[in-house]
């Protein structure tokens, strides 16, 4: 009797713990409705979704992601914050509770779902290869780049595309995008991997770069989505909702054409 009693505590006890732990998920859109705020975690290095620029003589975050987290924030009636980190921090900040959400180019990879949940998608992506123009008939296949220096943006996906594809190269994962570039370009590194739109600008503004008619492949799990903590089912909706009708009225591409157009003006 002791133990039936006994175990029949536990099963409480335990689906009591499993309640509260929703609940506080469940509670992430509320607590944000509360607060009249939602922090959004990202990047700002990586135009034409999230970069820095002046706006009548000050330091803006601007982009289609920005554009984007504003939409959101419209439609649950809260400010929007940006916090800026480094991208290899931007989804450790949705578990240390630093940010609400997380937009920032995000592919949304199954590897990922695991830890975090996603909104759909709203951008389509795919990998190239940037390397100095001069050299672009020099580069045929991957062999070509044995024993020479690949960078890529730290903790991102590409960092596993560039080890799957680059067998002989020697990788290194930088912070910045804009180090990626520069050490392309001055010849310390022999190729850098990123994802079409945003080497686009880059090959824009750095004439002596571009991009290598060498593929990559590319994956359907690599399309941009919006990162938020596991069990945020509330926020995802509403979420969702937006990027719904951003997409119908084929606002997204407009966010990126002309976010791209103020970067490459500069
Ligand atoms: N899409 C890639 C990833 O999710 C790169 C994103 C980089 N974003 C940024 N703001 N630097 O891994």
């Amino acid at each position: 009797m002791k133990k039936v009693l006994l175990s029949a505590t536990m099963v409480l006890v335990g689906a009591s713990l499993v309640a509260c732990s929703a609940d506080k998920h469940a509670d992430n859109l509320a607590k944000i409705e509360d607060k009249g705020k939602i922090v959004v975690a990202m990047s700002p290095e990586f135009a034409p979704f999230e970069f820095k620029t002046l706006v009548k003589g000050k330091d803006t975050i601007v982009g289609a992601d920005v554009e984007l987290a504003k939409a959101i924030g419209e439609e649950l009636k809260v400010d929007v914050e940006f916090s800026a980190m480094s991208f290899d921090n931007v989804l450790a900040s949705l578990k240390s509770g630093k940010a609400d959400i997380a937009i920032s180019g995000i592919s949304a990879t199954k590897e990922r779902q695991k830890a975090y949940d996603f909104s759909d998608s709203y951008y389509e992506s795919k990998n190239v290869i940037m390397v100095q123009k001069a050299k672009t008939q020099d580069y045929k296949g991957f062999k070509d780049f044995d024993n020479q220096a690949v960078v890529v943006q730290k903790g991102s996906i590409q960092e596993k595309i560039a080890k799957d594809n680059f067998k002989g190269a020697n990788i290194t994962p930088l912070t910045k995008v804009g180090e990626m570039v520069t050490e392309v370009s001055n010849g310390k590194a022999q190729a850098l991997v990123l994802e079409e739109a945003i080497a686009k600008g880059y090959a824009e503004k750095n004439k002596n770069l571009a991009i290598s008619t060498i593929e990559l492949p590319s994956d359907d799990a690599d399309a941009y989505a919006i990162a938020m903590p596991k069990g945020s089912k509330k926020l995802t909706k509403k979420v969702n909702e937006v990027i719904k009708s951003l997409k119908k009225e084929d606002k997204i591409n407009t966010f990126v054409q002309e976010a791209y157009d103020l970067s490459v003006k500069e």
